[in-house]
């Protein structure tokens, strides 16, 4: 939480909030059910996925899925028993993480994984995390079977919750998911939500989620796209990178620093209008001036939107 170019600072010092969040209320009540909110593809791996063909790896990962299908019915979070096999994979990509880390990840970044101290030899369970993040920002995190609708995901962090998978990868490219998987939600994600701002920002992204028209929502998916999933920003004179999709795999942390990459300043029109797709390497990448910049651009952005 230190440093001048670290999101919490800046409200910590300064009188102005960062975002007016005071007129939503978060509690356990106003929490939408579950029972309408619309998946994209959960049932069914996609051909390019790794696993699609291993029958074993798709009766694990449907099993995991349904521990995590059974909270939407009883609201209880049910820790996963991970194999052998699958803390093996999170030992390779956490360890190999973490030296990209050390060259590539934002100052922010760093100092947010620190204070969520999760494991780099045991997969965190999402219980776990939520404990740590109650105590330091109260955010949460409600497990999920996978990739759910833009509108649905965003839209839950206006609730402070991060919906969160809890399988793992397949074992045959550990470099590379085309689905979240829970390296890519406890390395990419989580750590960012133990940061006071960052939780507040999330929470105002998600406020215009759910104002947002069908229109906005795509542009808004894009912003959250380049930013929080793919952002790089610029500290102290040098590149680095504070997206989630990027602090997950090690293939597009070194790919993003590759000359493979354009790497633009970013621009908010430009970002809004511009479609990506889920499962290749990113051939463009946005470059933030400071956190403070994105903060100002985005809530002017979301300001724009109709309630
Ligand atoms: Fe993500």
């Amino acid at each position: 939480m230190k440093g001048a170019a670290a999101m919490p600072t800046e409200t910590a010092t300064t009188v102005e909030p960062a975002f007016n969040v005071e007129n939503i209320h978060v509690s356990d009540a106003d929490l939408p059910t579950f029972t309408d909110m619309p998946f994209e593809d959960i049932e069914e791996l996609h051909l390019d996925h790794p696993g699609a063909s291993d029958v074993e790896y798709r009766t694990r990962r449907d099993y995991i899925a349904g521990l995590s299908r059974k909270f939407r019915e009883t609201g209880v979070i049910t820790d996963v028993e991970y194999t052998e096999e699958e803390q093996g994979i999170w030992r390779h990509v956490a360890a190999r993480l973490e030296e990209l880390h050390k060259k590539h990840a934002s100052a922010f970044y760093l100092q947010a994984k620190q204070d969520l101290g999760i494991s780099n030899y045991r997969i965190p369970q999402l219980t776990e995390m939520n404990r740590r993040l109650k105590e330091l920002t109260n955010f949460r995190l409600a497990p999920i079977e996978g990739l759910v609708d833009t509108r649905a995901f965003l839209s839950w962090l206006s609730w402070r919750t991060m919906l969160s998978t809890q399988y793992i990868r397949h074992h045959s490219r550990p470099e590379y998911t085309p689905e979240p998987d829970i390296v890519h939600e406890a390395i990419g994600h989580i750590p960012m939500f133990t940061n006071t701002n960052f939780a507040d920002y999330s929470q105002f992204i998600g406020h215009g989620a759910r104002i947002a028209t069908d229109q906005q929502i795509e542009e808004l998916g894009r912003l959250y796209w380049y930013t929080v999933e793919f952002g790089l920003v610029e500290e102290k004179g040098e590149i680095k990178a504070y997206g989630a999709g990027l602090l997950s795999s090690f293939g597009e942390l070194e790919h993003a620093f590759s000359d493979k990459v354009e790497r633009r300043p970013f621009d908010l029109e430009q970002v809004i209008n511009h479609d990506f797709t889920y499962s290749d390497m990113q051939p463009v990448l946005y470059v933030i001036p400071s956190y403070a910049e994105l903060k100002e651009v985005t809530r002017n952005y979301i300001s724009r939107f109709k309630g």
